[in-house]
């Protein structure tokens, strides 16, 4: 991505929750929605597993839901059906809570700066899977997470908000996952109320306050 952009406020304030398992992240701006700390409305929550608690946890909350399994399904011909059911609940701003797969381009074309993730490691280090466990086996005293904006490649895309938590010597996977998950938790929203709010320039690889 090159050059600069700014982005007036946006029209419309319709989230699309994407989700792979047990939904943490989506629960968490749920309730900053249902207490009007975040003001936007979930639109659709859709899994690519339709055994996904996060779903179950969401059509229990009484949102729209969908899935479609996706093994077996070529990317493309895959993603083309999830952007059609975004876009039939007109979803302004899409959000990765642990949607554990890749976006193929076409995807991310059709959603310009409109998809964001949010990634347990402090970005670019330790993309993919596990991250919490690679930063323990990697030795870094300080770890967190990102949210960032989706580009094609994986846990890539101009970063929007970081928080950094300790790494303490007794930590395991599971203690320093619980730590950043607060963290996650706080930040998400943060993000999502500053992408809609429209006051941001991208740069380059930087998003920088108007
Ligand atoms: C979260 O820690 C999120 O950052 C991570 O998956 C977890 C989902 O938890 N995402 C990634 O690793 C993306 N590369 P949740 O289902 O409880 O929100």
């Amino acid at each position: 991505m090159n050059g600069s952009k700014t982005h007036p406020a946006s029209a419309g304030r319709r989230l699309g929750i994407l989700l792979s398992g047990r939904g943490s992240n989506f629960e968490a701006i749920a309730r900053n929605v249902a207490t009007g700390n975040l003001n936007a409305e979930i639109a659709l929550v859709f899994s690519n597993r339709p055994s996904a608690p996060g779903l179950a946890r969401a059509r229990e909350l009484g949102f729209a839901v969908a899935s479609i399994e996706s093994s077996n399904i070529d990317r493309e011909a895959y993603d083309r059906q999830v952007a059609a059911l975004l876009e039939e609940h007109a979803v302004d701003l899409v959000c990765l809570a642990g949607y554990m797969r890749l976006l193929s381009g076409a995807f991310v074309a059709r959603f310009p700066q409109r998809v964001l993730n949010i990634h347990p490691s402090l970005l670019p280090a330790f993309p993919g899977l596990d991250a919490q466990y690679q930063a323990l086996a990697h030795g870094v005293k300080v770890a967190g997470c990102t949210v960032h904006f989706v580009d094609e490649h994986l846990d890539g895309g101009p970063i929007l908000l970081q928080a950094a938590v300790p790494v303490h010597d007794d930590d395991t996977a599971e203690t320093l996952s619980a730590r950043i998950l607060v963290e996650e938790h706080r930040l998400y929203s943060e993000a999502i109320a500053w992408v809609l709010a429209g006051n941001y320039r991208v740069e380059g690889r930087r998003v920088l306050k108007t």
